[in-house]
């Protein structure tokens, strides 16, 4: 079984689909940190991240795996290491490759065979799943996304700059040439503006089960 959740940045798509996850038995995989994985490497081998090419040479030589629920790059845990300024900058600009893209799910596919999974990223129900039995797309208001990532670390930016990032990063995500930010149409949309991550998780839950969500 294939769930696929789609998604602009900050909406909980990583949360929610971790908790339906743990709930039915499913195998998390969050897509974005494999872009998050390429651009860690750029940047920690000192390589230049606009060079297009260096970019696609780094994707094809990377490691990618994920183990009890952690991303490992080149045989090392990096999980944690993924949620930087610079990563949060450079993955939204080096994810719009088509390359790149296509490694990743190269990548995707791989290590989900055989697998029943719940997948989340910008193009899991278009791109990488279409044929997934579930797919969901999680919305909400930029102000709403920003004011949750705003409140998760009040100290770290003021909350117009974590707007303007997070306006900045859905114009790239919704305009990259190839997987591009869209609501499948077969998608089943909610706006988690004013639900709680528990509802969700139980909206999307009753949904898989085949109950009016
Ligand atoms: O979901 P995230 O913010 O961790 O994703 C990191 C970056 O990767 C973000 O800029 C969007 C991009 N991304 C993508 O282009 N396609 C995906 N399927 C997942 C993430």
């Amino acid at each position: 079984m294939i769930v696929a959740i789609d998604g602009p940045a900050g909406v909980g798509k990583s949360s929610i689909a971790k908790m339906v996850g743990q709930k039915l038995g499913l195998y998390y995989l969050n897509s974005g940190n494999f872009y998050r994985g390429v651009t860690y490497r750029i940047l920690h081998q000192g390589i230049d991240p606009t060079d297009k090419d260096l970019c696609i040479k780094a994707a094809r030589d990377a490691d990618f795996d994920v183990r009890d629920g952690h991303f490992y790059l080149d045989g090392e845990d990096v999980e944690d290491e993924l949620h930087t300024p610079a990563i949060d900058l450079w993955a939204s600009k080096i994810s719009v490759i088509p390359e790149v893209r296509a490694i990743v799910n190269e990548n995707i596919h791989a290590l989900t065979k055989k697998l029943d999974i719940i997948a989340e990223g910008r193009d899991m129900t278009t791109v990488v799943f279409p044929d997934a039995e579930h797919k969901f797309f999680f919305d909400a208001e930029p102000e709403v996304r920003a004011k949750r990532r705003f409140d998760q670390n009040p100290d770290a930016m003021p909350y117009d700059k974590v707007l303007a990032e997070i306006n900045e990063r859905d114009h790239i995500d919704r305009n990259k040439p190839v997987g591009g930010l869209k609501i499948a149409s077969d998608a089943i949309y909610i706006d988690t503006s004013y639900l709680t991550i528990t509802e969700v998780c139980d909206k999307v839950v009753k949904a898989i089960k085949g109950q009016i969500a």
